[in-house]
């Protein structure tokens, strides 16, 4: 094991291959602070070729590599697990932007570059870089490609997927693939990039991108609206669909419960909107035209609604603070819930025509079964993804109530997702948490599909292995 820990740290230098336990520390629990692992070493690289020395160190002593980012996954995917021999991979130093390629509309960027960074070097190149979550400010892009990640503004451009040209990845025999091209067309046999986005760490280790930028909207409108139940909410995203077209980037929901834990922990954050709404939503308009015609648009839009009844109170933002306010409404959520204790997520998506019915059935089912929870649903309702939450009763330890119902809750709330013909994971992946669930969900030949390339790709199971299949 000394041998092992020299040769890393012939390639880092020791500064960059952490073996104490205080040095370890901050990278061997999840955000959620569900999982918590031990480590042999955390390991820092700062180059791609550093990289790929590693894990050929590691495919030839059999040493179990666990990627990781920013670790702010919710699935348990980035943190090892007890046996004190996996060894974490974490890409944080490798935090370059290569090139911002004007003509292209494309940002060259290194696996460690924070999310937020990458919002902001854009901009001051006047470009957009559309991908947008809560945790921009720690999680990083490799990670975000590991995942999919989604976030806010999937319903107008896409998944993280959909936002990427071009990938480096070291394969787990710590060769370089260098498929950094940034084509928007490129029909040459299997697509190797979107077999690694989206694969959690489990294929290869993503050490660089290509990713789309788009040019910066002049002009953004952000609203909170009320609605009284789920049909008039799925209406007026019918709606703003069809009047605004592309220029909705944000249409976002949050039930009373979800607001109501909000203002628990978050008083400053309380809702503009006047009698404490069944639903509120968060929309929001991007336009390169006119500030005038986005402002127009809205109002009209906004007066259709109040005429068909769709909506009973809307509040505009009218300055960048109040509509970041409004934002930070929504995004605090997940950390009330944190603030709140354990709780169980359930990131889930719905064909937005079976959206109704399954809220409808869920909540009644889950309130019969365990009166008292609370039910936490809230999420990206323009893609037809709830974060479909579940929160004890008041005055229930969380931790006591969780042991006890988990899995029935769980088990119920999935049987719905399956009748309705949804998924069980629509952004945050699978990791250890889904593991268990990915086979009865995916279906016999789709889960022996994926064995098969986890063997192909890692005959060793030396990367993240019992993430997402075990083989
Ligand atoms: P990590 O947590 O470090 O890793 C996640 C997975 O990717 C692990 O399996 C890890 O092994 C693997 N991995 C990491 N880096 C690499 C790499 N370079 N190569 C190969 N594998 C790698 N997610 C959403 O999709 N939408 C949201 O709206 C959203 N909101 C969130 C809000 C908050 C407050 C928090 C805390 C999280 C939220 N998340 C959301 C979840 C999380 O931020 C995303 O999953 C994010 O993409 C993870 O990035 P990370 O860098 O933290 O990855
Ligand atoms: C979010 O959209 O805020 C997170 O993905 C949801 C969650 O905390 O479950
Ligand atoms: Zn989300």
């Amino acid at each position: 094991m000394h041998d092992l820990l020299e040769q890393f740290s012939a390639v880092l230098g020791k500064q960059y291959v952490l073996t104490e336990d205080q040095d370890k520390a901050p990278y061997l629990t999840d955000w959620r602070k569900r999982y918590s692992g031990k480590a042999l070493a955390v390991l820092l690289p700062k180059t791609t070729n550093e990289v790929a020395k590693l894990v050929k160190i590691c495919a030839a002593n059999h040493v179990v590599i666990v990627p990781q980012g920013g670790h702010t996954g919710f699935c348990g995917g980035a943190t090892p697990d007890n046996s004190g021999k996996q060894v974490i991979l974490n890409l944080k130093r490798m935090n370059q932007i290569r090139e911002i390629d004007t003509a292209n509309q494309t940002i060259s960027l290194e696996a460690g570059c924070i999310l937020q960074a990458i919002q902001e070097k854009a901009a001051a190149q006047d470009f957009l870089f559309p991908l947008s979550l809560g945790a921009e400010g720690s999680c990083m892009i490799g990670g975000n490609l590991a995942t999919n990640a989604g976030g806010t503004n999937v319903l107008r451009y896409g998944n993280t997927r959909d936002l990427c040209l071009g990938l480096e990845v070291v394969t787990a025999q710590g060769e370089i693939w260098n498929g950094m091209k940034g084509l928007r067309k490129d029909n040459t046999g299997y697509d190797l990039r979107d077999l690694f986005i989206g694969s959690e760490g489990t294929l290869g280790i993503i050490t660089a991108a290509v990713m789309k930028l788009y040019p910066l909207p002049i002009s953004q409108w952000t609203t909170l609206v009320a609605t009284e139940n789920i049909a008039s909410t799925i209406a007026l995203l019918t709606l703003f669909q069809k009047r605004a077209t592309s220029l909705l980037t944000g249409f976002e929901m949050m039930t009373q419960e979800s607001l109501a834990l909000n203002e628990k922990h978050f008083p400053q954050l309380a809702n503009p909107l006047k009698g404490n709404p069944p639903f509120t939503i968060l929309i929001e308009l991007s336009d390169h035209e006119s500030e005038e015609h986005v402002r127009k648009l809205l109002g009209t839009i906004l007066e259709e609604a109040f005429t068909t009844n769709l909506i009973s109170d809307a509040v505009i933002a009218n300055n960048l603070s109040q509509a970041n306010t409004f934002w930070h409404m929504r995004e605090h959520i997940t950390l009330a819930q944190a603030e709140e204790g354990a709780n169980l997520k359930h990131d889930i998506t719905i064909p937005l025509s079976s959206l109704e019915n399954f809220i409808l059935e869920t909540d009644a089912l889950i309130r019969q079964k365990f009166p008292g929870v609370r039910i936490i649903n809230f999420g990206h309702l323009g893609d037809g993804n709830l974060h479909y939450n579940i929160a004890a009763p008041i005055g229930i330890d969380p931790k006591e109530f969780n042991h006890l119902h988990e899995k029935p809750i769980q088990e119920l709330v999935y049987a719905q997702v399956e009748r309705c013909q949804g998924s069980i994971s629509a952004e945050h992946g699978v990791g250890q948490l889904k593991l268990a669930d990915l086979r009865a969900h995916k279906g016999e030949v789709a889960h022996q599909l994926m064995k098969s390339l986890k063997r192909a790709l890692d005959p060793q199971n030396t990367l993240n292995p019992h993430k997402v299949v075990s083989i």
